[in-house]
């Protein structure tokens, strides 16, 4: 095992020399790739130090020259992670280093690799180093011209970032292609394509009237599949320019879609790269959500060319600085593209599933961690969605104007610059006036904090005492004994009308460990709408009664928590069907819940986008990950009884529903179509559950006569998931379908791992088809997480064989991809909430995967696990 070195943020040093420009020349023409990286490099003056250090992983050295002259190792010192010069005594120099890689054995999706019959690169986060011997440091900003050369027939585009300067054909059926990017940048942003691509134009006319070529390369045959990400990515342009004022800063906007990506996107200057999932569409094949994730993916990678390209992190424990705002920025640009309410409900499912189990678990950590093995390891849930939420309390504490002129001040001061997030919330207080130095203590918080909420009532005197504490808070800080932050909150009598002499804490700031406010002349039982619109990225502790959910459900004005009472509700009541199953005691469900549940289904006031998700039931998966102890007993059937009994009680409901929706329309991805094909999609698979022959014939006759994928996928998941003739029949037609298109064979994948009456042995033969590829990140994720997610049963089988399962994945990746790896390790993180026997098995792999993997991904992933 490898000794891996945690490095911390209080050691944060500038470089003792900068590079002014990086010339870089990639020749693919011979068996070895060979790279030649001329540096003109400047020394620091803020240090008298002389040594210097450039990363490099894997390239295999050639050549140093400096200034032209070939230098011996006499004035460097080659280590297993880079070259080490101990003096140079020039203030400016250039060193010409020349290298071979094999981009053909590099599976790690970082570097320079193959993706199909694509060569690409990935430099972020430390990528580069594998390429070249850099300071692959996020602070190091050159200007870079680069030269690639391959052979004309196999690789007729050769792109890069900026502008193509110049090129031209050479001897033996090669050619080159000369690039420059106009901007300076951080290595992580450099990036490179040698392929045989359709290439997809439009062009966008900025506000100023500069026109920019936009193109989208993919396999051939692909060019019908990049009309939605080319719309998305005009809008994009658009709402930037609309909203923020930011204009593009090239002539041609690149992207490319590769099969192998071990990320969503990249936002590399001048030329993004994709991972097709966020490209390709059509309604055939992609799922109404598949839609929407391109515009968010698109938006990003767009936006990121302010947030994160021309401002960017001084380094990797800033990270949060470009990817927390940047996704902020995506969710407001899908939200002003679609449903707004549903889109905010939507980002807070996603916040609650995924960020908030990761930050009660083994890798908790602040959107600004204090100390890191391996960099890849942190771009998490909590960085990216956590980091979401702090930008948007400052959005609301200091108001919409004033974080617009806010981001303005921001890019007025750093542009052009490598910063951090003090240098960002800085220019957020100085535009406003507010102070924000008490609210910074969420860049170094970690755990979610809990809101203590009571009421009490003093009936005699018509007095209510509404008190809150902020519990459970890491708040890594000697100043400040709790958090600031926004606690929007409405009251709400027992009729569901909000009372007036309670008004007037929508905007309210909590920012004492404790408080109480008294209300006086209050002659009704209240109750409380709290946290609004998720102000604050907290979780709610409060002692609601069914009847107090029931009222909100139907009358809440805020969306957000109309939706949550209905979900506490829905959870009240597995809770109550668990512990009398626990007790052997005869199940039923309530009238009250029933009623609340049925009343929900039929509101025509409400969207059917808003009505899927609020009455989705939450899975077995989903539940245990909110609580301290994993149940494998008296939870599943509770959640099989509420399923099966709502299914049975509102029969005839659905039915109707799925009629009336059902009729054959013209495929359209406006928010109120999706709506309606998530609704019926929702509705149908609830009315399966009665398992019924009359059920399972009509998600059949949906599943065959879909003429989208949306309604295709969505019939088959329920059909997955019961055990029918159909069940088969429908599995293998999808695959004989569409195994040979990979972003819908993957769905597939994802289905049958993830069905719960999947067998083990069924799930371990999805690899040994023809169209699986363990290298291909995408059918990884989907068969581990398919598994892991869907089939909890197996996954957690007492006898340990699904952790091995897992396990296996994670040493048989780890070779390849580390990074990939790690990622599914980190679902082997609940040492802590399972029984004695399934800890054990647990242990016993985890251990596995320390002995056997090499990587610092894995190991620091795996260590995490075990000591927690
Ligand atoms: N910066 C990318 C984004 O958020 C993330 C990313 C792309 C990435 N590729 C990666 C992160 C590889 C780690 C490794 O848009
Ligand atoms: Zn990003």
């Amino acid at each position: 095992m490898s000794e891996a070195k945690e490095i911390f943020l209080k050691d944060y040093q500038q470089p003792n020399f900068w590079i002014k420009e990086t010339q870089l020349t990639i020749d693919l023409t011979k068996p070895q790739t060979r790279v030649t990286a001329k540096l003109k490099f400047f020394k620091n003056n803020n240090t008298s130090e002389r040594s210097l250090f450039l990363n490099g992983e894997g390239p295999i050295l050639d050549s140093i020259s400096l200034n032209g002259v070939e230098v011996g190792d006499n004035l460097f010192e080659k280590k297993d992670d880079g070259l080490y010069f101990g003096n140079i005594d020039q203030d400016t120099f250039e060193l010409t280093i020349v290298n071979f890689i094999n981009p053909n054995e590099n599976y790690s999706g970082q570097g320079l690799y193959k993706s199909g019959n694509i060569y690409c690169t990935q430099c972020e986060a430390e990528g580069f180093r594998k390429i070249t011997y850099y300071l692959d440091r996020p602070d190091v900003m050159a200007s870079f011209k680069t030269k690639l050369i391959a052979a004309k027939d196999k690789f007729p585009y050769l792109l890069s970032n900026g502008n193509k300067v110049e090129s031209g054909d050479l001897e033996g059926g090669n050619h080159y292609a000369v690039w420059e990017d106009p901007h300076k940048k951080p290595s992580y942003l450099f990036a490179c394509v040698f392929g045989d691509l359709a290439v997809v134009k439009d062009e966008f006319v900025t506000k100023s009237g500069k026109k920019v070529d936009l193109e989208i390369y993919v396999d051939h045959g692909n060019e019908a599949k990049c009309e939605h990400a080319m719309r998305s990515l005009k809008n994009a342009m658009k709402w930037d320019e609309e909203t923020y004022n930011l204009e593009y800063d090239l002539d041609i906007y690149m992207i490319v879609a590769v099969d192998t990506f071990n990320a969503g996107a990249m936002e590399n200057k001048g030329l993004n790269i994709f991972n097709s999932a966020y490209v390709l569409a059509t309604p055939k094949l992609a799922v109404d959500k598949d839609f929407q994730n391109i515009e968010g993916v698109i938006g990003h990678e767009y936006f990121h060319n302010w947030t994160g390209n021309r401002v960017t992190c001084r380094d990797w424990f800033q990270l949060t600085l470009k990817e927390g705002l940047t996704v902020y920025r995506d969710q407001e640009f899908s939200s002003d593209m679609l449903d707004r309410s549903v889109k905010r409900i939507e980002d807070v499912i996603g916040l609650k599933s995924h960020q908030f189990p990761e930050d009660d678990g083994p890798l908790s950590h602040p959107i600004q961690p204090k100390s890191f093995v391996e960099i890849d390891n942190f771009y998490t849930s909590t960085v990216y969605e956590k980091g979401a939420e702090v930008i948007r309390m400052i959005e609301t504490i200091i108001g919409k104007e004033n974080f617009k002129k806010g981001l303005e001040l921001y890019f007025k001061r750093f542009d052009g610059q490598a910063v951090t997030t003090d240098d960002f919330v800085s220019s957020m207080s100085d535009a406003s006036g507010v102070d924000l130095s008490h609210f910074k203590l969420w860049y170094d918080q970690n755990g979610t904090p809990k809101i203590k909420v009571n009421i009490s009532y003093d009936q005699t005197n018509s007095i209510v005492e509404l008190s809150l504490e902020q519990e459970n808070l890491k708040l890594n800080n000697d100043k400040f004994d709790c958090l600031y932050l926004p606690f929007s909150m409405k009251f709400y009598n027992e009729n569901g009308a909000p009372i007036e002499s309670m008004k007037g804490h929508e905007n309210f700031i909590f920012k004492n460990k404790k408080q109480s406010i008294k209300f006086e002349g209050v002659n009704e039982r209240v109750i409380p709408s709290l946290n609004c619109n998720f102000s604050a990225p907290v979780k709610v502790d409060y002692d609601y009664k069914k009847e107090e959910l029931a009222t909100l459900m139907a009358h809440d004005e805020d969306l957000m928590n109309r939706y949550d009472a209905s979900q506490r509700l829905i959870e009240l009541e597995i809770k109550e069907l668990k512990k009398s199953f626990e007790n052997k005691e005869a199940s039923k469900l309530s009238d009250l819940f029933l009623k609340a549940y049925k009343t929900l289904l039929l509101d025509k006031s409400l969207t059917y986008s808003f009505r899927a998700n609020a009455l989705s039931i939450p899975t077995i998966f989903e539940l245990n990950k909110r609580n301290d102890f994993y149940d494998f007993d008296s939870l599943p059937m509770a959640v099989d009884f509420l399923n099966e009994q709502l299914a049975i009680e509102l029969e005839s409901e659905l039915n109707l529903i799925i009629s009336n929706l059902g009729k054959e329309v013209a495929y359209d991805i406006s928010p109120e179509e999706m709506g309606k094909r998530a609704f019926k999609n929702f509705c149908l698979s609830l009315y399966a559950q009665t398992t019924s022959p009359a059920a399972l014939d009509l998600v059949y006759a949906n599943f065959q006569r879909a003429n989208n994928m949306t309604d295709e996928l969505g019939a088959l998941k329920t059909l997955s998931h019961i055990n029918s003739p159909y069940r088969e029949k429908a599995l293998e037609s999808f695959y004989a379908n569409w195994k040979h298109e990979p972003l819908v064979f993957e769905k597939w994948v994802r289905v049958k791992a993830g069905s719960r009456v999947s067998s083990l042995s069924e799930t371990k033969d999805i690899m040994k088809l023809e169209a699986f590829d363990l290298k291909v990140p995408n059918l990884i994720r989907a068969l581990c997480g398919g598994f892991i997610s869907g089939s909890p049963l197996v996954f957690h089988d007492p006898s340990g064989v699904g952790y091995e399962f897992i396990a296996d994945r994670v040493i048989e990746l780890d070779k390849d991809n580390p990074n990939i790896a790690a990622g599914i390790c980190k679902n082997l993180n609940f040492l802590k909430r399972v029984d004695s026997t399934r800890q054990a098995k647990l242990k016993d792999q985890l251990n596995r995967i320390l002995n056997e993997a090499k990587s610092a991904n894995v190991i620091e992933i795996a260590k995490r696990n075990l000591e927690n």
